[in-house]
């Protein structure tokens, strides 16, 4: 069960990180370079640090050759820092059998999620199994799995979707219904680890517990990955997916982490030419630097950040928070919020508040955050936080939107 938090709120937490945060924050040359915008978008994609930066720069000036094909140098070092590459994101991940594991670089979440379903679940299923959808969750963790249903479809294989049931007054999953609902065919389930628009923890060792341990479970990482510690060993399941640009590496950058133990290998199919090299090697560089900054203090950075802002919009009549409403309280055991807040005004429309938002300087998402169907169909506006972000944008923020009310 995930632990109660008694450390996440609170001027005390801000004070005793407040240092550690200023010089972390003074690592981005971006962030530091428009000290009168302020970006609360990390969940579309983060910002880069200096480590990251100079990691580009030097790959380019210094190594730039194909992978997996040369003898020279240059060719040698590539295919080397792939590798090791592979290993990294397995010791980010707190691999337990880092030899019984694959890492596959993808694009980003979507394209992750898209080859397992392309590549790999199909030698999983047989006619009459189901599968559980997060319908609810980000469109990227839903569609590829109802293009898989087709494609078996085609093929004589009809598989079931079972919707994945959810707490509709929290965003949460709900466990119960979800453990009425699967049984002995329930041979794969996606999950979110936090969500994009709730800011979540999805509470993943319930879903475990909930579909046993026979079943595969494939956890889209895409706003855990570089904001809270992500354990593979702790948290039991067989895919990892997450997209590196939303951890400080380049865009076009991601991985796929794959348990081979349980269900068949996972063998991305088909050749995909050359890789994203420099892309690798940021992202390789990104993990090392998240690594040496601590996910923990991240997640307690950014927590912290989320609950001044949630108590703050509590005393705004004319704001309503989308999500668990009490899971900040320090006795919540049941879902965490992490560093995302979604909120919307009750008279004014989310992309005219987006608008208006930016005239002041800050950069925040609006509308309906690529959320599935069966997601909130009233925009809404979400602030996403990251390291970088600072009580002082905070508390300006929360003073234009008293403006607004
Ligand atoms: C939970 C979640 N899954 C998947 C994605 C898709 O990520 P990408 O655009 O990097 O493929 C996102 C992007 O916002 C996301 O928040």
């Amino acid at each position: 069960m995930t632990a109660p938090r008694t450390d996440i709120q609170g001027p005390a937490l801000i004070e005793e990180l407040g240092e550690w945060q200023r010089t972390l924050r003074a690592q981005f040359p971006i962030v530091t370079a428009h000290p009168e915008l302020a970006y609360l978008d990390s969940a579309a994609t983060a910002q880069k640090p200096q480590a990251v930066l100079d990691a580009v720069h030097t790959y380019l000036t210094t190594t730039n050759a194909n992978a997996g094909r040369g003898t020279y140098p240059w060719a040698n070092r590539t295919t080397t820092l792939i590798e090791q590459a592979r290993d990294r994101v397995k010791g980010f991940l707190d691999d337990p059998a880092p030899e019984r594991s694959a890492v596959h670089f993808t694009s980003g979440t979507t394209e992750g999620l898209r080859t397992i379903a392309r590549d790999w679940l199909p030698d999983l299923l047989a006619d009459g199994d189901e599968i559980v959808v997060p319908v609810a969750d980000h469109e990227a963790n839903i569609a590829p799995w109802l293009e898989a249903q087709r494609q078996l479809a085609r093929q004589g294989v009809h598989i079931r979707v079972r919707p994945m049931p959810y707490q509709r007054s929290s965003g949460d999953y709900d466990h119960i219904a979800l453990a009425e609902l699967a049984g002995g065919r329930t041979r794969f389930v996606a999950a979110t680890h936090v969500h994009h628009v709730y800011g979540g923890d999805m509470n993943i060792h319930r879903i475990r517990r909930v579909v046993g341990p026979d079943a595969v479970i494939c956890l889209d990482a895409a706003q855990s990955i570089g904001h809270l510690p992500v354990s593979v060993a702790d948290l039991d399941v067989d895919f990892v997916v997450f997209s590196g640009h939303k951890a400080m590496a380049l865009p076009g950058t991601g991985a796929v982490w794959a348990r081979q133990t349980r269900g068949p290998e996972f063998t991305p199919g088909g050749w995909s030419g050359t890789p994203n090299t420099v892309g690798v090697a940021s992202l390789a560089t990104a993990l090392d630097w998240l690594d040496t900054v601590g996910a923990d203090r991240i997640e307690r950075w950014t927590v912290a950040l989320a609950a001044r802002l949630t108590d703050g919009l509590r005393h705004l009549d004319a704001y309503e928070i989308l999500g668990c409403r009490a899971s900040l309280a320090a006795d919540s055991s049941v879902q965490r919020r992490q560093g995302i807040v979604t909120f919307r005004h009750h008279a004014i429309d989310s992309s005219d508040l987006g608008f208006i938002l930016f005239s002041h300087g800050f950069m925040i998402r609006s509308d309906q955050h690529c959320q599935g169907r069966a997601g909130e169909r009233t925009g809404s506006v979400r602030v996403s936080l990251h390291v970088y972000n600072t009580v002082e944008e905070i508390d300006r923020l929360l003073g234009v939107l008293a403006t607004l009310g």
